[in-house]
């Protein structure tokens, strides 16, 4: 709802960083927003003042009014009213207005989960001793079926309702994965439901509105469930399913039906439902899942089904204390992807290329189906040469579905399992048609942000393999592969990939849920992890690049979104693991608490000394949490201060141990000087002479490079930084390996996790270690918005409000570039393109914020803006002429929020 004459429209509403959620657990949460401009609001119209306004549902509770704020650079504001009341739903309205009193308003809403102390229900669990298994397990024990796996157990419970609800909300969770339906329908769109955390501290749950679902009389509450990451398979060297959280899985739920005559009814799990295993045979994350379609109980989750022979769960136990609502939206089934061609290799056997290598699961029809047909889907990336699936990269994931099939036509989905695949081997059926077989795509919700374009279709082609890798790898935690035996929450590799994440996708929310899985993971001695949740046995001792995520992601995110909370709900973490890598590190050099020091991963050539790697790490992370400390201010002042003399101190260590007066740094790789100069280490003379040797490094390496995980998304920045985008373009460009664009002449529609996972000479890498969709290569593309495209945040910005619009042209026609991000503050576009003409560049500044913009050219005289010489434009400032390392020029810009035409003619 908008109000009248308005020169501002708040939109995209969300409250901590989703749209109208249901069941959130803090009580101060931010409700936050972004601006557009109408269309025929003048440039520079700006936000000067906010109120927003909380009232509950029921308006015999107190509300919350902020009052008008004069605020400019507000995006949003931390709840601070009344205590808000658990289960209850909140409308929010804010109104922006500008300096000259125009107005917008809109509303959104959000509503509070279940007190802690509300839960009722008991964790309940199958009945082992019924279902078909040669040994009942016992709790942590498994009995040996296909893998190890038992059957999906389901469980209802009827029950009935004296008359319609007015409103009924179903709160869920499970030891395991869920699935939950009432009155024969599904609830929710979730997959992969509660998702993953350490069980052992938080198990989330998600809140359903299902007023819709239940009616007058008779109705029933059905669900399966299944091991996922509870007491399946879990990372890698397979353990007995079970082995890491639980023996099987549980479930817990509890609705609450409010009535019109002002009563209310609760139902929670306990020994009045009934379980039976059902059709899955098994699922399982890593091994795939087997439904047999004869198995199926017709009508069980409908009212009125006979249960007689259901035996009673079993109650477990009532321990309540680790279930927080979600913070995060769940996995989706958010694209489908039809078949690019199905190719028959053999009777009965058939392979299916969906195009596109990606994370999720073939929905497959099955027409016509003989009663007891086994037919069984195997996935891979990619084929051998023989046309068959290459599947030894999988490690031991199955990664295989089965189906059993009853006489009836049949659509197939698996449920409980997911895989990272882009080709599929289809055994069982002598037809098979493109038409009977969709690939479902699965990721955590988290929406696209960012969009980038340019006139090199290879680069194109990468910016898009970037995107699937996020696709593929943000499954409830940011893995590192969805394919292999592994697909670890892996600390560096999400650090790593954070910039270029966050220009993908609104992640705020996302990461929001993972950085309480790094911080429930971190050690009571202040050491994080490598894998967050934290996997017992798997690499415990967070490595140097590792463990600093817990530093570097909040501190990022918070750039990002402007929400303080990153820093505030992190910051005694940061401190705590500061000060244990200080405390085994007394002299600053850090040597000692490295884990299993995985140095600049995958590097090539020539290795990164380890105390050059790991001492860069610890005075950023030391600089990072002085500068967290400092924007929380007040209380946080000391720490301030402490921090930024320890990180002084360190970079002076570091200088001394590892630089010399040429600016040579100990070791004399790529991601020596990258890490020295992207965390600023060195004085300003060395570093000048430490960016030329890094720059004639890289020249002698082809132009190319040789980072690893943890130089590779520092090496196009820190280059441009130092005026060498012309060194950029080329690594960029580059085509033999190791580069970006390598693995494109052997089709990969994701990044690789190595630079040489497939070569001509060798053929595949060995299957060890050798994924096709892992992210942290991909992290070059922050550099395709921010330096191709030039649409960046200048350095001291926060949810950009500074923008820097610096595009960095290419030799080539035609030469053009473009990205639009949906940011904190609104919207932000830019896009240019160079021809015989001349040097034309669009801007979009969202309402607040400002932006210094470049445009390539040396003759401030012979650029126009819109229909004006650019001097005389309204909104536009000249500031100067900027002349690059490298002899290129721009003229310097300022401009207010709008849009913006440049166009400079050549003169040359
Ligand atoms: C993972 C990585 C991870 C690394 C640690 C690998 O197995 O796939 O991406 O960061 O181990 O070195």
């Amino acid at each position: 709802m908008n109000g009248t004459a308005t020169g501002l429209r708040p939109y995209a509403l969300r409250c901590d960083h989703r749209t109208t959620p249901l069941g959130i657990g803090g009580r101060t949460p931010f409700l936050s927003w972004r601006l557009a401009a109408d269309d025929d609001a003048p440039r520079g119209t700006a936000p000067a003042a906010y109120r927003v306004e909380v009232t509950p549902d029921d308006d015999a509770h107190a509300g919350w009014d902020t009052g008008r704020v004069e605020d400019p650079e507000a995006i949003g504001v931390v709840y601070a009213g009344p205590a808000l009341r658990p289960h209850t739903r909140y409308h929010w309205h804010v109104t922006v207005w500008t300096a000259d009193g125009a107005e917008g308003r809109e509303r959104s809403w959000f509503e509070t989960g279940l007190d802690a102390g509300e839960w009722r229900a008991s964790w309940i669990a199958n009945d082992w001793t019924a279902v078909e298994v040669v040994d009942p397990p016992e709790e942590g024990e498994r009995a040996l079926d296909a893998h190890g796996l038992l059957p999906c157990p389901l469980l209802r419970r009827e029950f009935s309702a004296s008359t319609t609800p007015v409103r009924a909300r179903l709160y869920v969770s499970a030891r395991g994965l869920y699935e939950m339906r009432v009155n024969g329908r599904r609830v929710g769109d979730g997959e992969l439901t509660p998702g993953w955390t350490d069980y052992r501290h938080r198990v989330q749950y998600q809140t359903y509105d299902v007023t819709a679902l239940v009616r007058a009389g008779g109705n029933v509450l059905a669900a399966t469930l299944a091991d996922g990451w509870w007491s399946g398979y879990v990372g890698f060297e397979p353990r007995r399913p079970g082995a890491h959280y639980g023996g099987f899985p549980q479930f817990i739920a509890q609705l609450h039906l409010d009535y019109a005559d002002g009563s209310s009814q609760v139902i929670g799990t306990d020994e009045r439902w009934r379980t039976s295993d059902g059709p899955i045979r098994y699922a399982d994350l890593l091994m795939g899942e087997c439904h047999d379609a004869r198995r199926a109980a017709g009508g069980w989750d409908e009212p009125g089904f006979d249960d007689r022979d259901w035996p009673a769960a079993r109650v477990g136990d009532t321990d309540t204390a680790t279930l927080v609502p979600s913070v995060d939206e769940p996995v989706r089934a958010l694209a489908e992807l039809s078949a690019v061609a199905v190719t028959r290799i053999g009777p009965e056997r058939h392979i299916v290329d969906f195009g596109q290598n990606f994370a999720g699961r073939v929905r497959l029809t099955v027409r016509a189906p003989r009663r007891g047909q086994r037919i069984v889907i195997r996935h891979a990336e990619t084929l051998d040469d023989d046309g068959g699936l290459y599947t030894a990269n999988l490690r031991t994931a199955a990664a295989t579905d089965t189906l059993i099939t009853d006489a009836d036509t049949v659509v197939f989905e698996p449920r409980f399992t997911y895989h990272g695949f882009r080709y599929a081997e289809v055994t069982g059926l002598a037809e098979l048609h493109p038409g009977d077989v969709t690939g479902v795509v699965l990721h955590s919700d988290t929406p696209r942000a960012g969009t980038f374009d340019c006139a090199d279709p290879a680069i194109r082609r990468l910016h898009e393999n970037i995107t699937w890798g996020q696709r593929s790898n943000f499954v409830s935690v940011p893995t590192d592969c969805p394919q292999r035996d592994e697909r670890l929450g892996w600390l560096a590799d999400a650090q790593v990939f954070l910039p270029t994440a966050c220009l993908g996708a609104d992640v705020a929310a996302f990461f929001t849920k993972w950085m309480h899985d790094v911080r429930d993971a971190q050690g009571p001695d202040g050491g994080f992890s490598n894998v967050a949740p934290r996997l017992a046995g798997v690499a415990d001792e967070g490595a140097p690049g590792w463990g600093d995520a817990g530093v570097l992601v909040p501190w990022h995110l918070y750039r990002v979104y402007g929400d303080e909370r990153f820093l505030a709900d992190s910051l005694d973490a940061m401190c705590a693991w500061v000060d244990f890598v200080h405390r085994h590190n007394p002299d600053l050099v850090w040597r000692h608490k490295v884990g299993p020091h995985f140095a600049d991963w995958l590097s090539i050539g020539r290795p990164t000394p380890r105390e050059v790697v790991a001492t860069a790490y610890f005075a950023h992370s030391a600089e990072l949490t002085a500068r967290a400390a400092r924007v929380l201010g007040g209380d946080q002042a000391d720490r301030a201060e402490r921090y930024a003399a320890l990180a002084r101190d360190v970079r002076a260590v570091f200088t001394a141990r590892f630089a010399g007066p040429d600016g040579r740094i100990e070791g004399d790789t790529q991601t020596a000087y990258l890490l020295a100069l992207a965390f600023d280490l060195l004085p300003d003379d060395l570093a000048s002479r430490a960016a030329r040797r890094l720059a004639a490094l890289v020249e002698e390496a082809g132009p190319g490079l040789t980072t690893g995980f943890l130089g590779v998304g520092l090496i196009a920045p820190v280059l441009d930084r130092w005026g060498r985008a012309d060194l950029v373009h080329a690594l960029l460009r580059r085509t033999h390996r190791p580069s970006w664009l390598y693995p494109l002449r052997h089709g990969a529609t994701t990044i690789w996790e190595r630079w040489d996972g497939y070569t001509e000479e060798h053929g595949f890498q060995a299957p060890a270690m050798n994924s096709f969709n892992h992210y942290a290569l991909g992290s070059i593309g922050e550099w395709l918005y921010q330096g191709l495209a030039g649409l960046d945040q200048a350095p001291g910005s926060v949810a950009y409000r500074e923008l820097v619009v610096r595009p960095r042209p290419f030799d080539g026609e035609p030469c053009w570039a473009e990205a639009a991000y949906d940011s904190a503050r609104g919207r932000i576009a830019v896009r240019w393109r160079q021809d015989d003409d001349g040097f034309r560049l669009d801007v979009t500044v969202p309402p607040g914020a400002t932006a210094t913009v470049h445009v390539a050219g040396d003759d401030h005289a012979a650029v126009r803006e819109g229909e004006h010489p650019a001097g005389e434009s309204p909104g536009v400032e000249f500031v100067g002429i900027e002349t690059a390392a490298t002899g290129g020029k721009t003229l310097v810009y300022r401009v207010e929020s709008g849009d913006y035409r440049f166009f400079a003619r050549r003169t040359g």
